[in-house]
């Protein structure tokens, strides 16, 4: 499977590739396909070094030609930059690309970690990516509450649940499957993509008990 990580030179999206190579062939996606390039072989040799061997190579590439390509895309990039990039990407993917949201509305107060889409009464993040959606069935919204800090370092167990929404089975279990790939982490799932707000709700939450309690990159876990 060829995944591919729109906005793949940010943290989460060198934290997905490092996770993933081992099984899949990892597209890194940028506005400048040499930024892009220069990533993909910086992610290549971290993962040779971490693991000896992986079965995927990872290239760069700009952000469309990755959106073309790709049986899975994942939208590393800000909230903010939602209407711009998937409304040039969007209608370009593979019939049948599976879309994955880990996008969180928010945004620093001086009260703390804020959700947008309640402050400002602006959609979700999943329900603005829905609408540049070819097949808006296979968009699943994962990922919010996993710490980038803890995701770029392969050896570190994570311990802990990914909540996921989606309207179809078939892409909610290819996220599933890939959320099973990086050991120790569990999907959960929470509902329709429209209950997509609950789970980018959790990031906030988790970002200010970190802070007011002095924790280090927590995560969720139900027990
Ligand atoms: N960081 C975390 O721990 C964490 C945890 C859970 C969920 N998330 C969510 O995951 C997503 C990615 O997080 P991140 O921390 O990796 O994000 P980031 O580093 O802020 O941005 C990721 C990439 O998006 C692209 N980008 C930035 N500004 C842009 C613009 N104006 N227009 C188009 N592209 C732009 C950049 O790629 P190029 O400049 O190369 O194009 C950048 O490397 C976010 O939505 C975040 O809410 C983050």
């Amino acid at each position: 499977m060829k995944i591919g990580i729109i906005g793949g030179t940010g943290g989460m999206g060198k934290g997905f590739a490092l996770r993933w190579c081992r099984n899949h062939d990892i597209l890194i996606g940028s506005r400048d396909a040499a930024r892009a390039n220069e990533a993909a072989q910086e992610y290549f040799t971290l993962a040779i070094q971490q693991f000896g061997t992986v079965k995927g190579k990872i290239a760069g590439k700009d952000n469309l030609c990755v959106a073309k390509e790709s049986d899975v895309l994942v939208l590393s990039i800000p909230y903010e930059n939602i209407d711009s990039i998937c409304s040039q990407l969007l209608p370009n993917v593979k019939d049948g690309c599976v879309v994955i949201s880990p996008i969180v509305p928010l945004t620093k107060t001086d009260a703390g970690f804020e959700f947008i889409s309640f402050k400002e009464k602006k959609p979700s993040a999943f329900e603005l990516v829905q609408k540049y959606m070819k097949d808006k069935s296979k968009l699943v919204s994962a990922f919010h509450t996993v710490s980038e800090k803890k995701l770029i370092d392969p050896k570190l167990i994570l311990d802990s649940d990914i909540f996921v929404c989606g309207d179809s089975d078939s892409a909610v279990n290819i996220v599933n499957n890939l959320i099973g790939e990086i050991k120790n982490l569990r999907p959960i799932l929470l509902g329709p993509g429209s209950l997509s707000y609950l789970a980018e709700t959790a990031t906030p939450i988790l970002l200010n008990a970190m802070i007011k309690n002095k924790m280090k990159n927590p995560g969720i876990k139900i027990i």
